[in-house]
């Protein structure tokens, strides 16, 4: 019996004899030799079947294995600086191959296919080598997220994803019926972290957030992963001096960890090697007078829009944080300006290269009297933020925080032109299969 490993490992083998476990990624013949691409799901080897080295019903098996068969290969590993496959320069010479079953003919071929046809077979799409280094990127930015907040004293806390009321605006929540009574799928974690962190000091909750955006951009998801710290005693510039040292760690560790990842999906590193705190810092007042000049005129009082954002992002060319918009635009548990009561202390971070908002945040309101009003303007149901104002009535302090949007992150760290690849199964406006 030979030792089974896996692909990434190969290395460590050469001279012995391996066994791997897979699918065929590729088969080329050559009549008495045959070469198989095999990924494991930790890369891809060269698997050369030699008519001599095995038995003629294996080699028949070699010979007619489809892409995608899963199959159990055992050989020696040598090292050749010609083999294809991840990591390169290696190869498998097969002393032995079984086919544990064999593919029907596979949908997904070397060919190009329209976006459609592949969003319709996503769970053999994920197979691919562009979306498999994709969510490899992924689970480093999500090791590299809570690596961060953990090492810098945040707490880890989970809250509700059935709640009966909304966070952010009204007009995006799903429904669903809560044995009788409706109940809504969390838009984000922020209130119910805003108690966690007075009982804590500093908190994050991550997890699914959902949005039924009518929009069909390619920024926008019905369901997404948000990471949400929250900092009881803190303020507007702490969120700032916290989101610029965490999303440049981020960017760190995928540079550092999975840099083969970003060149495999064709990501210009360049403008990653730059990210490095402190990150420019305008307020929405500036922000318009930039859009001016770049021909992009709003009025006071209006939100970015997609190319608003991706203006801003062009101009500085790095991260940038847009602070102080007007109160109007933001949800209502928005601090004031004290400077300014039109203006909220909200702070968005927009990335570069047109990939827009990828954090939401600013400082809370922190005056029971203040948050009664806002709830009463934007026509909350007061009763059902009972709890919510205890935390203003019961040690108030001021105390602020941001949401990270996880596939935002991917989309502009992987450099993808939409969202719908940054997540395994998105679900979008006009999509809930497979
Ligand atoms: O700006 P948002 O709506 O902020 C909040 O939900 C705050 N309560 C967060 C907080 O302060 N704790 O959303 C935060 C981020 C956005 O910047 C964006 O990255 C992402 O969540 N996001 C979406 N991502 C994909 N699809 C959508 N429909 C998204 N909506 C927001
Ligand atoms: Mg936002």
């Amino acid at each position: 019996m030979s030792e089974r490993i896996y692909i990434k490992d190969i290395a460590a083998h050469v001279g012995e004899q391996v066994t791997i476990k897979g699918w065929i990624y590729n088969r080329t013949d050559k009549g008495r030799l045959q070469f198989l691409l095999v990924r494991d799901g930790t890369g891809v080897v060269q698997a050369v079947v030699f008519k001599r080295d095995v038995t003629p019903e294996m080699m028949e098996d070699a010979r007619r294995v489809t892409q995608e068969s899963s199959v159990i290969v055992t050989g020696t590993v040598r090292q050749d600086e010609r083999a294809p496959g991840t990591p390169g320069g290696f190869e498998l010479s097969v002393s032995d191959f079984k086919i544990y079953q064999l593919a029907e003919e596979y949908p997904i071929s070397p060919k190009e296919h329209g976006i459609e046809f592949l969003m319709e077979n996503r769970h053999l799409w994920l197979r691919s080598s562009q979306q498999h280094a994709i969510l490899l990127v992924r689970a480093e930015i999500i090791r590299a997220v809570r690596e961060w907040l953990d090492g810098n004293g945040f707490v880890g806390v989970d809250t509700p994803i059935l709640t009966p009321t909304s966070c952010e605006d009204t007009t995006s929540l799903f429904e669903t019926d809560y044995f009788g009574r409706p109940a809504y799928l969390t838009q984000s974690g922020q209130l119910y972290n805003e108690a966690t962190a007075m009982a804590m000091g500093r908190v994050y909750c991550f997890g699914p957030t959902f949005r039924a955006e009518k929009s069909k951009t390619r920024r926008h998801l019905t369901e997404f992963w948000m990471v949400e710290p929250e900092m009881a005693w803190a303020d507007l510039d702490e969120v700032m001096r916290v989101e610029e040292q965490f999303v440049s760690h981020i960017v760190r560790s995928v540079l550092k960890n999975r840099r083969a990842e970003l060149l495999e999906i064709g990501r210009d590193l360049a403008p990653l090697e730059r990210i490095e705190p402190p990150f420019p810092r305008i307020a929405y007042s500036e922000a318009l007078g930039i859009l001016r000049e770049e021909g992009l005129e709003l009025p006071f009082g209006e939100d970015f829009g997609a190319p608003h954002e991706t203006a801003l992002g062009e101009h500085f060319n790095r991260p940038v944080f847009v602070h102080r918009y007007p109160a109007r635009c933001k949800a209502f548990y928005m601090e004031v300006d004290p400077e300014n009561p039109e203006l909220s202390l909200s702070v968005d971070l927009i990335a570069p290269e047109g990939f827009g908002e990828i954090i939401g945040g600013g400082q809370r309101t922190d005056s029971l009297e203040l948050m009664e009003r806002r709830i009463q303007e934007h026509k909350l149901r007061r009763e059902a933020y009972g709890w919510y104002l205890d935390l203003r009535k019961y040690g108030s302090v001021p105390h602020a925080g941001f949401g990270l949007g996880i596939e935002r992150t991917v989309a502009w760290i992987c450099g993808l032109g939409h969202i719908r690849e940054t997540i395994p199964f998105p679900r979008l406006l006009d999509r809930l299969e497979p």
